[in-house]
């Protein structure tokens, strides 16, 4: 039924009454494939939760979806807007403070799409590599501290769930658990640490969907990662190098409401399964080399480590 020419707006209007009403949390969604994947459950009647570090930049973001989307004259849903550092364990935190203090706290979807990509070396107020940091420590703790607010009924038939924006680059990952910090690897323009980053996304996901098994709870809260695809967004910004890319690779890329149909279509399908890894509205296989249920394991402990967060239930 999809493809990769498939947009977000033709998976929002296939599946059109099942995104009324939820419940939707989106980091880093003030551009790019986020404010794509807002925008349109914006349109489709969901509760989009906004969480960006920019005040500015959300509010900016809210009023410019508000806008394109009232244009079309729908019945919309709503939009909140919530701060979120997801590279500060101390935002993170907050966060979901001020969450549990909400009068319905229960969440439908979430989606851990920010990200940063080629940035130099730099260290959070935590001590870790920034884009290590960004791209899985925040969202581990992030997912982790919401699992207890995620809806254990599902609504309009389909449970809910944890999408995580992965990417190909998690193909030349890898995982080195003795150097998360880059203090004996070259860093070089920031590439290597960005595919790690993204290799961590999907052993991340894998391995939440095994401790979610092991719960009884795969059933009700389903993780899932995916690739969005090749989209000319802001994630180049960071580096000269990858501006001159993008400016010479310009028709290599697809336009942004392809790059968010794939999230739209994890969120939305009643038929996903948990632990699956997704690109172009399909089940993809990920590069199976870098797949390996022991260091998935041992990146799930060590990130419960490094975070101090730690899986919320427990085995039965
Ligand atoms: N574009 C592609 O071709 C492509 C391909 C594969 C995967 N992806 C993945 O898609 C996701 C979205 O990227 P994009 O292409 O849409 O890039 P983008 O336009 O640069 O958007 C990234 C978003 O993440 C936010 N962000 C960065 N650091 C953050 C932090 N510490 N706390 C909260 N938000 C933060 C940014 O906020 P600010 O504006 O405040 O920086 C921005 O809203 C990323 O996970 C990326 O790895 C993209």
């Amino acid at each position: 039924m999809f493809d990769k020419t498939t947009t977000a707006e033709q998976v929002l209007d296939a599946y059109s009454n099942l995104s009324r009403h939820k419940t939707v949390l989106i980091t880093g969604c003030n551009c790019g494939i986020g404010y794509e994947t807002a925008k349109q459950f914006y349109r489709g009647g969901a509760c989009v939760i906004m969480l960006c570090r920019s005040e500015d930049k959300m509010l900016a973001a809210k009023d410019n979806i508000i806008s394109e989307v009232s244009n079309e004259n729908n019945s919309c849903g709503t939009i909140e807007c919530m701060k979120l550092d997801v590279s500060s364990n101390k935002s993170v935190k907050n966060l979901v403070e001020q969450w549990s203090t909400r009068s319905d706290t229960s969440i439908d979807t979430l989606i851990l799409n920010a990200g940063v990509s080629c940035i130099p070396l730099s260290y959070t107020e935590d001590g870790q590599e920034s884009t290590f940091a960004t791209n899985h420590l925040g969202h581990f703790a992030l997912a982790l501290l919401l699992l207890p607010f995620m809806k254990t009924k599902a609504t309009h038939g389909v449970e809910s769930r944890i999408i995580t924006i992965s990417s190909s680059a998690h193909k030349t990952g890898e995982i080195a658990f003795d150097d998360f910090n880059w203090k004996s690897r070259w860093y070089g323009i920031g590439n290597r640490a960005y595919n790690d980053s993204k290799l961590a996304n999907i052993l991340f996901t894998r391995e939440l969907h095994r401790r979610l098994k092991r719960c009884g709870k795969s059933e009700d809260i389903v993780a899932v990662s995916l690739d969005p695809g090749f989209i000319y967004t802001e994630i180049g910004r960071h580096s000269l190098m990858i501006k001159l890319y993008s400016f010479f690779a310009y028709n290599k890329y697809v336009p942004i409401t392809i790059g968010a149909a794939t999230t739209m279509y994890c969120a939305l399908c009643p038929e996903i399964k948990g632990g699956l890894y997704f690109k172009d509205c399909a089940e993809e296989t990920p590069y199976e080399k870098v797949l390996n249920d022991k260091v998935e394991c041992e990146l799930f402990d060590v990130s419960e480590l490094i975070t101090g967060v730690k899986f919320p239930f427990s085995e039965q």
